[in-house]
Formats: structure tokens, C-alpha cells, sequence
């Protein structure tokens, strides 16, 4: 895990007390296990710690820095990313109920613009459910979405037949984290030293060491010092998806890789990122709470894992293919303002987020080829 750069600008005293309050939340935690707690615990606590964690409290997250925000998402830059995903979800639900599921919505942008573009096209949902881990956002939904369309639930639903979506989710399920050392797999981890955290190895357990074992069956033996993140929780995720989901489909959109560029032998850092005020750096130790930190996904787990739980593969395309094949450019129709071209640039550029995020689509009962996946589908790359 690489560090951070030194010009990452200073929190306010008090976002730099409330990181405190986390940190020995965190080191309290460390002492009780003994000295040392696993990365995916670590993570899970920065994050989703209830009142502290990143995604838990109040950090404004999205939107500009000069807001106070630290990322954008694609349905934060523009509505063209929702209008387009309508189109999608408009052909599914010409044989389906018209009905969806959105995963950790946000600020509850996209799932205000998706409704309005299936407005658009004439199609009035049946209903319209978020399943959101964090309280402070699912507050923030409620304030922009219209309670007589949306419910929230407690938990995922089960036996659901419709459209589910999550974009940006799987991203931030906490990961394993690893590495080779004399061709032993170490597990990275969180200690104490003085009272600081500090990243620690440890012996792996067998779920990991055996996870490491099958990654490097498929793509041949990882080098010594190698470090690299396991998405164990992201799999049971889909897996549970998979029970959950009747008859329909789930589009999951994110940032990641096929196993083998995941896992190439000169990605020897992993795929750890977080991210304050825009900055993007590799230091998950600095300031829990203030920071977003995400791993990429291995979509061919993913997939994997939707097989498991009987769910087939739809489609998986870069997020430029998708929006194309979905019509982004039309919709971008007669509005040849500056700021929607710039929206439309860094939704399907290269050098944005047009090649780096995936939209996998896995499902059961859906009899068509989805139109997101048309043209460019690089399933066989899986
Ligand atoms: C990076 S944000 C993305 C938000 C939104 N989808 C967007 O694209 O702007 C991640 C979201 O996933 C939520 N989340 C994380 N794990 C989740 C889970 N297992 N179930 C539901 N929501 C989850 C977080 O609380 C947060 O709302």
C-alpha cells in the first residue's frame, strides 16, 4: 500500500476531532482483539462505523470540493447517466413488473432522474425501493425523493422481480487485503504502535489463503511482495443478490477489472484508493471517517458468484459501450450547450470514466439481449 502525497489539504478541528473519536473507536477495538484486527474490519469500521464511520456520519461526500465533497459519481455529473440507464431499464421492463430496486442510492440522484426519464418514455414505476446502509444518506434521499413513489426498506427484498441497480456499491464493501511473502499469503491488517494505527501482517487464515490459491490458478503465481485486495464481502453481496432477485435483472456498475487485468503482476500495489476533497491517495490510514476508501472490483468474481446463486450473465461492457448503445448521444439531442458535451465527455472518455467503470448485468428469466450491451459486450473476457 503506497502513501499518501504531502500536499493533501488539513481537516477543520472539528472534522479532525471527530476522526479522533474514530480512531480510538477503531484502537479500542484493536486492544480487544488482541493487537490486531484484519484490513476488511478495519475498513468496514472507517466506513460504516454506526455515527463515526465515512458513509455512517456526516461528511458532505459528494459534489465539488468546494462544497465540501470528495467524489463525484457518474448520476452526480450529469442526467444523461440516468436518462441513458432509463432506456435500459425500459427494455426490461417491457416483460417485467415495472419495478425497482436501487442500492445505495446516495445523495438520491440517480434514482430522481431515473424515475423522471422513465416519465419520459411514458413508463410510471409500480414502485420504486432503496436499500441504503447508511442513515445520514438515507436522510438525505428522503429529502430529494418523493415518499409517495419511493420506499426505503430495512433489508433487501426477496423473491423480487424487476430492475435492480447499484452503482458504486460493490466498490465499497470491505476487502480482504493481501500479500505474497516467500510464497506464503500474508493478510493485511490494522495494530497499534505509540497509539497509532498502523498496517500490520499476519499468517492468512484458510478463506483467504485459499482464495489467493484460486486467483493464482487462473492467472499463474503472484511474485513475491505482490499486495493486492479480495473482494470476499462484494461476492457474498452478489451471492445474496442472486436469492434475492426472482426474475429480472441487476445492472452493477463500477470501477474494476476481468481477473486477469485485476490481478496482473505489474498491479503489484492492489487497487486500494481513497479519496478527500478530490484528492485521490493510497494512505487508508489517514483520518478514518474524512475519507472514502474503495477497492476495484474483480468482475469475474462477480460473475462467478451470480452463477453460483443461479443468475446468468447479461452482459459486462465498459460504461462508454453501455451509454452508447443506450442512446446517450441522442438524448444529448438539440442541447449542444458546453456543459452537457463536458458532462457527455467525462461520462464516455478513455481518460474519465468511460473504459475504467464496468456495467455487469447478470439476471434470470430475461429472454432478450440487453440493448446496454449491443455493441462492445465483453463478457468473454470474464
Ligand atoms: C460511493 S456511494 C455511491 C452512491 C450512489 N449510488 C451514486 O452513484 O452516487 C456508495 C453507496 O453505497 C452504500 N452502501 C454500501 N454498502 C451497501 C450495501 N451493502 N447495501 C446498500 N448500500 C450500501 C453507501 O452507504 C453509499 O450510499
Amino acid at each position: 500500500m503506497a502513501t499518501r502525497p504531502s500536499t493533501l489539504p488539513s481537516p477543520d478541528s472539528f472534522a479532525a476531532e471527530h476522526s479522533a473519536r474514530l480512531q480510538a473507536l477503531i484502537a479500542r477495538e484493536i486492544e480487544a482483539a488482541g493487537g490486531w484486527i484484519p484490513f476488511d474490519r478495519y475498513m468496514e469500521l472507517a466506513l460504516y462505523a454506526p455515527g463515526l464511520g465515512y458513509y455512517a456520519a456526516g461528511a458532505r461526500k459528494f459534489g465539488d470540493s468546494a462544497a465540501g465533497g470528495d467524489f463525484v459519481t457518474a448520476p452526480e455529473i450529469s442526467p444523461l447517466f440516468a436518462s441513458a440507464l432509463a432506456a435500459q431499464v425500459a427494455q426490461v421492463f417491457e416483460h417485467l413488473p415495472a419495478r425497482i430496486v436501487e442500492f445505495g442510492a446516495g445523495s438520491g440522484v440517480l434514482a430522481r432522474d431515473l424515475l423522471a426519464g422513465l416519465a419520459a418514455r411514458g413508463i410510471e414505476v409500480e414502485g420504486y425501493s432503496i436499500v441504503e446502509l447508511s442513515p445520514e444518506l438515507a436522510a438525505r434521499q428522503r429529502a430529494v425523493l418523493d415518499r409517495r413513489v419511493v420506499e426505503w426498506l430495512a433489508g433487501p427484498p426477496g423473491e423480487f422481480e424487476g430492475v435492480m441497480i447499484a452503482n458504486e456499491v460493490l466498490d465499497v464493501m470491505p476487502v480482504k487485503a493481501f500479500a505474497k511473502r516467500g510464497g506464503i499469503v500474508a493478510e493485511r491488517g490494522v495494530g497499534l504502535e505509540r497509539d497509532r494505527l498502523v498496517l500490520a501482517e499476519r499468517a492468512a487464515g484458510r478463506e483467504l489463503s485459499d482464495a489467493v490459491a484460486a486467483i493464482e490458478a487462473e492467472v499463474g503465481p503472484l511474485p513475491d511482495g505482490y499486495g493486492s485486495e479480495v473482494g470476499l464481502a462484494a461476492a457474498a453481496w452478489m451471492r445474496s443478490a442472486a436469492a434475492w432477485l426472482a426474475r429480472g435483472a441487476l445492472l452493477a456498475i463500477d470501477y474494476g477489472f476481468p481477473r486477469r487485468e485485476y490481478y496482473h503482476p505489474q498491479r503489484l500495489m492492489g487497487t486500494l484508493m481513497c479519496h478527500y476533497r478530490h484528492h485521490a491517495h493510497a494512505d487508508p490510514l489517514w483520518l478514518p471517517g474524512l475519507n472514502d476508501i474503495t477497492a476495484h472490483v474483480d468482475f469475474t468474481a462477480m460473475a462467478d458468484a451470480a452463477h453460483e446463486g443461479g443468475l446468468e450473465v447479461l452482459g459486462y461492457t465498459t460504461q462508454a459501450h453501455f451509454l452508447l448503445n443506450c442512446g446517450l448521444l441522442e438524448q444529448l439531442g438539440t442541447d449542444h450547450s458546453p456543459q452537457r458535451a463536458n458532462e457527455a465527455q467525462r461520462l464516455l472518455s478513455e481518460a474519465e470514466m468511460g473504459e475504467l467503470f464496468k456495467v455487469l448485468a447478470v439476471g434470470r428469466g430475461i429472454d432478450r439481449h440487453l440493448l446496454g450491451f449491443a455493441r462492445g459486450d465483453r463478457t468473454e473476457r470474464l
